[in-house]
């Protein structure tokens, strides 16, 4: 197709968003490419796309503005009956049977859109979860495109978004808001936690954004918009985000053997699933960087035990809100040690530690930085969080407790109190910290970043607490709660 976009233009837009968003525009849509760009133009206040391309390269909102001009959105629920049939009749039972103990399961979905995947698996484990109510179920849903993500978080659908459900399901789950609108029933909403992530960043699997020791991703019709590289590395991150015998849905046209290597196939009626295997290590190779000290002096040395999965390895709690956390960049190069002389490294390297699902190494370099430094307040939010992660709850209040003591702005500590003690039922002792934490935020701007957690304003928060209070006020049959 001919267009008024140079092959030199389109060349530059389609390698800055490869880079920066990972969707890949080969030669043949370079036509497609300049549609999307000229329908969002004039929103831009560009009177070119040379001048839009300009703007994009070096500033962050008018990339998002492209990246989400080109992303595709196109969704519904329960879409490919056949993953949701596999999901209920293997996959679900596998988990259930193998968390019966620990009664808690993680699901991500990457790339959910507008929601309507994260919340069919919501009303999937509704159905299919005997007794869901003694169950910690928590489903993270997460795409690049904050416009999708602010249309999920309403929850408020058009009859196409139902068009392979059934109309019992719909009555069930959503209340009628006006002709051919349906809204998702507010229990249901609150069991999905939404937030921006982009797949292509270095930014999980991480602990601090809820992204890790995953037991099912769903990550459907997204890779098939990047190219060859975008998707091996994207996928080698989803296998470190997944614990061992965890399972990963991708679009049938995603499903091509070469890409998932490491990964168990696994046939369902009419679909392929994969798995990463049981016996495989819970930490991979960047662990092996942790513990391998290069030239200076290692804080204490991980056995190799430490590394070694247990099946059916214990599902995590969250560590806090994944929508109101700040994304996880962490400071250590892989190729840094572990250090006790140098306090930076050593907190670097035990979030690290964290975040690959190496909670005993990160404890003890948390202990000995306490140690060494017992004033340094989020060593001590640190510790809660593992200690949290463990489901050493009395434990983690203390240690948050400590980091508030020492930094009463340290309001992610006040969040993770209140939600242990949400979840262990001391209801009044939560609403009391809600209470207080929305005290303190009423005297912030509502623009201002909230220190502890910088992705969040003051008034998103103050939301967000609102949204806790109100959940422990009127509890959701459903039972299952999140942090
Ligand atoms: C076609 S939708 C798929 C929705 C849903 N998973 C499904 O299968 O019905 C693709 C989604 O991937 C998201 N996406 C594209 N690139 C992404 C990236 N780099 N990181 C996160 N999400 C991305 C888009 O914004 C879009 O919402």
């Amino acid at each position: 197709m001919k267009t008024p976009f140079s092959d030199d233009l389109f060349r530059r837009f389609r390698d800055l968003l490869l880079a920066r968003s990972g969707i890949y525009f080969p030669d043949h849509r370079q036509g497609d490419l300049y549609h999307n760009l000229s329908m969002i133009l004039p929103a831009t206040g560009h009177a070119s796309l040379e001048t839009l391309y300009a703007a994009a390269s070096s500033d962050e909102r008018v990339l998002h503005t492209v990246i989400e001009g080109v992303t595709v959105g196109e969704t519904y629920f329960f879409r490919n009956a056949a993953q949701f049939a596999a999901l209920r009749e293997g996959i679900l039972p596998d988990l259930i049977a193998r968390r019966g103990a620990i009664r808690s399961l993680r699901f991500w979905s990457a790339g959910c859109a507008t929601g309507e995947e994260p919340y069919s698996l919501a009303i999937l484990i509704q159905e299919a979860l005997p007794d869901p109510a003694s169950w910690q179920i928590t489903i993270l849903a997460t795409d690049i495109n904050a416009t999708f993500l602010e249309r999920a978080r309403a929850g408020v659908y058009g009859a196409w978004s139902f068009r392979e459900t059934d109309s019992s399901v719909r009555d069930r789950y959503f209340e009628q808001i006006g002709e051919a609108r349906w809204r998702i029933r507010s229990e249901l909403r609150r069991q999905v936690l939404f937030a921006r992530l982009n797949l292509v960043e270095d930014e999980y699997p991480a602990m601090m954004n809820g992204t890790t020791m995953q037991d099912v991703i769903l990550c459907r019709n997204v890779l098939i918009y990047f190219d060859d590289d975008t998707i091996r590395t994207v996928v080698r991150r989803l296998y470190r985000a997944l614990t061992p015998g965890g399972w990963l849905i991708v679009g049938h046209a995603e499903a091509r053997s070469d890409f998932f290597a490491g990964f168990e196939v696994v046939n369902f009626p009419g679909t392929v699933i994969y798995r990463k295997p049981l016996t495989a290590p819970l930490f991979d190779e960047e662990v092996a960087l942790l513990q391998t000290p290069m030239g200076r002096r290692e804080c204490s040395a991980p056995s190799s035990d430490a590394v070694t999965a247990p099946t059916g390895a214990p599902a995590l709690l969250p560590p806090a809100p994944a929508e109101l956390l700040p994304t996880c960049a962490l400071d250590a190069s892989e190729s840094e040690t572990i250090s006790c002389d140098d306090a930076p490294d050593a907190y670097a390297a035990a979030r690290r530690a964290a975040d690959l699902g190496d909670l005993e190494t990160a404890l003890r370099l948390c202990a000995t930085l306490t140690e060494q430094q017992p004033l340094r307040a989020e060593a001590h939010l640190l510790s809660g969080q593992i200690l949290e992660q463990q489901g050493r709850f009395e434990e983690a209040l203390v240690a948050y407790r400590r980091a508030l003591y020492l930094d009463h702005t340290l309001h992610l500590a006040s969040l993770a109190m209140a939600g242990i003690l949400h979840r262990t039922g001391r209801s009044a002792d939560a609403r009391r910290i809600y209470q207080r934490l929305l005290r303190a935020l009423a005297a912030l701007p509502p623009n201002a970043p909230v220190p502890s957690l910088e992705g969040a304003t003051a008034a998103e928060l103050q939301a967000f607490v609102q949204r806790q209070l109100a959940a422990l006020n009127d509890p959701a049959p459903g039972g299952s709660r999140l942090a």
